[in-house]
């Protein structure tokens, strides 16, 4: 339930739960021009984008707003990707927000208020919004309406505010930190998986084409490799290996200006960098292997615990070079090899 005032003090006009960070805003132009806006264009991520065009046509042809949709999977993925898609499938606004972001109950119910039918309201980092917050999204999510009380005391009382017929995106890296009642009110939930070389590839070469470089099939398939199935990271290896070919006064991106700019990035021939490599390090050579607690590793390369298992360990587990135990991190045999280490040294 929300006070009335709380509604008031949320509905300020810089709309300050909404992301309009001047830098934020022109990195996401950047990025938005890259990004593919149908599905069609989208590539990889078959199956979703199969039950995606089913959803999307059906609620068309209802003149419904769509299920409420839960995309999880790690970083760089392309859930926000996507949430864009839908709402220009849909033909409908779009609004972005981020569970961090909405600190108060207001928060939320002034977005919600101020949607109009068949809107999409993005919630980035869904699994870091608070309770009462969260609560709030139940009754409107359910029934697209909110509690509000209002006056105090005794004479309070209840008032449903209704909220337009909307679909809730909600985006998140870490599904199992989701309550069950959020999670359960989610008609539609994807998960995205790491994406083949072969699509990697593909975004690279769609990407190249925007930028209107030519690339080297070689040149391709080495970014491809070294962008640890990511697409963001596809682009943004692209994007510096396009500066190498910009000061070189060439449109042509060949095999040896990709592995010049690569070597020069520090990234490896597993896509790894040398952050990475210095956490694989620091497991062995400080904790002999492990296992190690995150926390040890977080004080230890001064990054964040939700850096490390966010950013830099799904692809060092993806890759079978770390291994999370209940009893901490360890670094495996291929990790060992990797870095030129002889595993028989371990004590
Ligand atoms: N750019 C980033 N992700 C993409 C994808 N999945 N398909 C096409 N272009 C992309």
């Amino acid at each position: 339930m929300i006070e009335q005032g709380d509604l008031k003090k949320a509905e300020k006009p810089d709309n300050r739960v909404i992301d309009r960070d001047e830098k934020s805003q022109t990195k996401r132009k950047n990025e938005v021009s890259l990004r593919p806006q149908t599905l069609n264009a989208y590539i990889g991520q078959s199956e979703i984008k199969k039950n995606l065009k089913i959803a999307i046509e059906a609620s068309k042809k209802r003149k419904e707003s769509m299920d409420h949709i839960l995309v999880h999977g790690p970083a760089g993925l392309g859930k926000t990707t996507l949430a864009h898609i839908i709402a220009n499938e849909m033909n409908v606004n779009i609004k972005i927000t981020s569970g961090p972001t909405l600190e108060k109950q207001g928060d939320l119910a002034s977005l919600l208020t101020n949607l109009q039918e068949h809107d999409i309201l993005f919630i980035d980092e869904i699994h870091r919004l608070k309770p009462a917050v969260e609560e709030i999204l139940y009754t409107a999510m359910e029934d697209f309406g909110i509690d509000i009380i209002i006056g105090q005391g005794p004479s309070a009382r209840s008032v449903r505010l209704s909220v337009p017929p909307f679909t809730l995106i909600g985006a998140t890296t870490k599904i199992s930190l989701l309550s069950s009642p959020l999670r359960d009110r989610f008609g539609n939930v994807f998960r995205l998986n790491f994406y083949s070389d072969d699509d990697i590839k593909k975004i690279v070469k769609r990407t190249a084409e925007i930028l209107n470089y030519k690339i080297d099939e070689d040149a391709s398939d080495r970014i491809a490799k070294s962008a640890r199935q990511t697409p963001r990271i596809a682009n943004r290896l692209l994007r510096r290996i396009r500066d190498f070919a910009e000061v070189k006064g060439q449109k042509q991106i060949t095999s040896a200006i990709a592995n010049e700019g690569l070597a020069s990035l520090g990234i490896d021939h597993l896509g790894l960098d040398q952050a990475d490599r210095d956490i694989l390090e620091l497991i062995i050579g400080k904790f002999n292997g492990g296992p190690v607690g995150l926390s040890a590793i977080a004080a230890a390369t001064s990054e964040e615990q939700n850096t490390l298992e966010d950013v830099y360990e799904p692809y060092l587990i993806k890759t079978g070079l770390l291994e999370r135990t209940h009893r901490g991190r360890t670094a495996t045999q291929a990790a060992y090899t990797h870095l030129g280490h002889d595993i028989l040294n371990k004590k």
